[in-house]
């Protein structure tokens, strides 16, 4: 089961077992962490489920398409290590860190 290291706003840190085939939103939320509020469930067009990936795990990740890269536009908080969770299947030992929210 693939592991997944989140840390919270508030800089803890946790261990999530994931299920192969989630998305990293899925996985957070699955995994007790309510932070996101992922409120489009998913389907791209909320931008509450923003995330940064860990610098190293980044160039492992599939570009992001489009409609990520404009909605990450619209975040106060977007840096080059933006990616929207809901977009992004989990690997094991990826890291994560839960953006602040806009
Ligand atoms: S959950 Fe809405 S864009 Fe990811």
């Amino acid at each position: 089961m693939p592991v997944l290291t989140v840390t919270t706003r508030d800089g803890s840190v946790r261990d999530i077992d994931g299920q192969a085939g989630l998305s990293v939103m899925e996985a957070i939320r699955d995994g007790g962490i309510d932070e996101l509020a992922a409120i489009c469930g998913g389907c791209c067009s909320c931008a509450t489920c923003h995330v940064y990936i860990d610098a190293a795990d980044l160039a492992l990740l599939p570009p992001m398409e489009a409609d990520e890269d404009d909605l990450l536009d619209g975040s106060e908080h977007r840096t080059e290590r933006s990616r929207l969770s809901c977009q992004i299947a989990i690997f094991d030992g990826m890291r994560v860190e839960i953006a602040p929210e806009d």
